[in-house]
This record gives structure tokens, C-alpha cells and sequence, in this order.
């Protein structure tokens, strides 16, 4: 193997690397969700009747609802905006980047613009 394969599949394994890192913290992220949808399930599970469903569902009467969308999706799902959709392979070479919610915006509203 010559010095030129070895510089040119260096980086490449450690961009596979990379990947392979950033596809379990993507998958970590995920669980994290479905996690926080499970316990959310489980709440509104734990009667059949639709009018206590509807108590469960409303904060004012049942703040557990509030504490499982609060402290556990909303976290979840904002790590993944800030995390789990960021360019990778830009990263890499950019370094970190902050505002990532905000860039999942822009993005998204490019992608809308782009349609039209
Ligand atoms: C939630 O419960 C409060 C307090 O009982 C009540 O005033 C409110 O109308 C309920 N909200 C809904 C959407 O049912
Ligand atoms: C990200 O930055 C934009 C403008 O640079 C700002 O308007 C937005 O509120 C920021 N978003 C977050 C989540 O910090």
C-alpha cells in the first residue's frame, strides 16, 4: 500500500467512523422520543373511559401530562433538532456549529422555497 492509498483512505475511514458515531447518537436521539412517547401512551392508558382521557390530556387537572411533554418529549425532540439533523460531513471539516434548531428552520424554508 503506498503512502498516497494511505492518505487517501485515512480520512475516508474516519469519516465511516464519524458516520457510524453520529448514526448511534442520531439512534440514541430517537429512542429518547420514543421513550418519551411511551410514558405519554402509558399516561393516557391507564383508563379506557374517554372522559377520563380527556382529564388526562388536560394540564390544569392532570400536570403529570404537562411534566411528560415538558421535562421528556420536548427535550427529546429539541435535541434532535439540535443535534440529530446537523450536517455531518460539514461539521467535520466546519467544526461545531451552534443555533442548530434555527438551522433546521432556514433549511426547511429553503427546501419550501425551492419547490415553488
Ligand atoms: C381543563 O381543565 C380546566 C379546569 O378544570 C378547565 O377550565 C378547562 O376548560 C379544561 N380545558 C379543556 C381544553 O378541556
Ligand atoms: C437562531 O438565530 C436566529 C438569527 O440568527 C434567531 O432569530 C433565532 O431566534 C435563533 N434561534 C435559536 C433557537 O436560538
Amino acid at each position: 500500500m503506498s503512502i498516497l492509498t494511505i492518505l487517501s483512505t485515512g480520512p475516508n475511514i474516519l469519516l465511516l467512523l464519524y458516520n457510524f458515531l453520529s448514526g448511534l447518537i442520531i439512534l440514541g436521539l430517537l429512542r429518547a422520543v420514543s421513550r418519551a412517547v411511551d410514558l405519554i401512551m402509558a399516561h393516557f392508558g391507564s383508563s379506557r373511559d374517554p372522559e377520563e382521557k380527556m382529564r388526562l390530556g388536560n394540564s390544569s387537572r392532570s400536570p403529570t401530562i404537562a411534566g411528560l411533554v415538558l421535562e421528556h418529549l420536548c427535550p427529546t425532540i429539541q435535541n434532535i433538532l439540535e443535534d440529530g439533523l446537523r450536517d455531518h460531513k460539514l461539521d467535520l471539516i466546519i467544526g461545531q456549529r451552534r443555533n442548530h434548531s434555527w438551522r433546521v428552520v432556514e433549511v426547511s424554508t429553503r427546501i419550501g422555497i425551492t419547490k415553488f
